[in-house]
C-alpha cells in the first residue's frame, strides 16, 4: 500500500469513529440519531454499521484532520474534502448521516452521506479513488461473506438502507450495488462465493430495468439467478419496515421467481399479445431463452406453461426448441 493510501485509510478510520461517536453520544449528532430511530434502526444496528453524522459546518472535518497532521492534498484525493476555486478546502459531507463503505477487509474506503432535510442530491458518495471504485465494491460484502458462504446464496439490493434493514431483520447474506448498474467485476466477486444470487431491487421502473440487466450479467458470470418477489413500488427497506422480518423472508425472499419466469413476464412489455404476429414473436423469443436451460426437466416445465397459456401442443414447442438448441450447439 502506498504511503498516500495508508494515510487515506487512516483518515477514513478516524472519521468513521468520530462521525459514529457524534451520532451516538452527542448533541451535535442528535438529529442524525433521531433520523435513524425514525426509520426503525436500533442501536445495535447503528453500531454494527458504524452509522454516523457529519455536522453542518463547512470545515469541521478539514479542521479535525488538519489537527491530526493529515495533508490536505491527500484528503482531497481521498474524496473527503472538496477543493474550492480560491484553493481553500471545504468538507464534502455536511449535515448528512454517514454510511461508511467498507472494503472486503472491513476497512472504510468511502462514505455515503444521506441528506436528512430533503436536499439534493439525496445521497452523496466519496469520489472514486485508488481505494474506492464503485463498480468493484459491494456494500456490506465483508460482513455478509460468512453468511453468504453458509447459505450458498447472496441477496443483492440497490441501497444502504435495504442492506441495513434486512440485516436487522436477521437476513444477513445481503449486499448492495449502491444504486449503479451491477458490473461484471461485482458479479465475478459474488460467483467466487455463491452459486445463487437473489436480486431484490426496488419494485419500480428503474429497479425492474436494472434487475433484467443484472440478471443477465450474473448469469454470464455463471451464477444461478433468482428474482425476489417485491411488488408495487416497494423497496426492501420499506417492505421490512411495513410488514416485518417474517413477511420479508417468506413472501419476498422465499417466494423468489426463477430468472426465466421473470424473463417471460419482463419481455411481454415489448409485444402486444392480442396480435397474432406479436404473439408468435414473443413465444419465439421465450423459446430461445428456454433453449439455454441445460436441464430438460426444467425446460419441459416452462414449455408446459407456454403450451397451456398459448394453446400450443407440446410437440410443436419441443420441435421448435430443439432447433434453437442446435443453433447454440
Ligand atoms: N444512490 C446514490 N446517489 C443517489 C441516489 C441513490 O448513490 N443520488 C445509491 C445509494 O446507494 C442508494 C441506492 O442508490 O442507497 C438506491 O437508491 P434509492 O432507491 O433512491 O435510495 P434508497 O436507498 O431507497 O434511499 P432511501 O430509502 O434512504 O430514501
Ligand atoms: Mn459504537
Ligand atoms: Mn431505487
Ligand atoms: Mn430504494
Ligand atoms: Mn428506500
Amino acid at each position: 500500500l502506498s504511503q498516500e493510501n495508508q494515510q487515506s485509510l487512516s483518515a477514513y478510520e478516524w472519521l468513521t469513529k468520530l462521525y459514529h461517536h457524534l451520532l451516538r453520544y452527542t448533541k451535535d449528532g442528535k438529529e442524525g440519531y433521531k433520523y435513524f430511530k425514525d426509520r426503525g434502526i436500533d442501536d445495535e444496528t447503528i453500531d454494527a454499521f458504524q452509522l454516523g453524522f457529519a455536522p453542518n459546518v463547512k470545515d469541521f472535518t478539514a479542521k479535525f484532520l488538519e489537527k491530526k497532521g493529515f495533508h490536505q492534498q491527500i484528503l482531497v484525493k481521498s474524496g473527503l474534502l472538496s477543493l474550492q476555486q480560491d484553493n481553500t478546502v471545504t468538507d464534502r459531507f455536511r449535515g448528512r448521516v454517514i454510511f461508511p463503505i467498507r472494503n472486503h477487509l472491513g476497512k472504510t474506503v468511502a462514505f455515503g452521506g444521506r441528506t436528512i432535510h430533503n436536499q439534493e442530491p439525496k445521497y452523496l458518495n466519496s469520489s472514486e479513488s485508488e481505494l474506492f471504485q464503485k463498480g468493484r465494491t459491494l456494500y456490506n460484502f465483508d460482513l455478509a461473506k460468512r453468511h453468504i458462504r453458509k447459505t450458498n446464496e447472496a441477496v443483492l439490493f440497490e441501497g444502504y438502507m435495504d442492506v441495513i434493514s434486512a440485516y436487522q431483520a436477521d437476513v444477513k447474506n445481503v449486499v448492495a450495488t449502491l444504486g449503479t448498474a451491477l458490473t461484471e467485476s461485482q458479479a465475478k466477486l459474488l460467483k467466487r462465493y455463491v452459486d445463487t444470487v437473489i436480486i431484490c431491487y426496488d419494485a419500480d421502473r428503474a429497479g425492474i430495468e436494472a434487475t433484467y440487466k443484472a440478471a443477465n450479467i450474473l448469469q454470464d458470470a455463471g451464477c444461478s439467478v433468482k428474482i425476489a418477489n417485491l411488488q408495487n413500488g416497494n423497496d426492501p427497506d420499506s417492505f421490512i419496515q411495513e410488514k416485518g422480518a417474517d413477511a420479508f423472508r417468506n413472501e419476498v425472499i422465499e417466494a423468489s421467481d426463477t430468472f426465466i419466469t421473470f424473463y417471460m413476464r419482463y419481455v411481454k412489455k415489448d409485444f402486444n399479445l392480442s396480435i397474432e404476429g406479436d404473439r408468435i414473436q414473443y413465444i419465439e423469443k421465450v423459446l430461445r431463452k428456454l433453449a439455454t436451460i441445460d436441464s430438460s426437466v426444467e425446460r419441459e416445465l416452462y414449455l408446459k406453461e407456454l403450451s397451456t397459456e398459448y394453446n400450443l401442443t407440446m410437440e410443436t414447442l419441443l420441435n421448435e426448441i430443439s432447433k434453437y438448441r442446435q443453433e447454440i450447439g
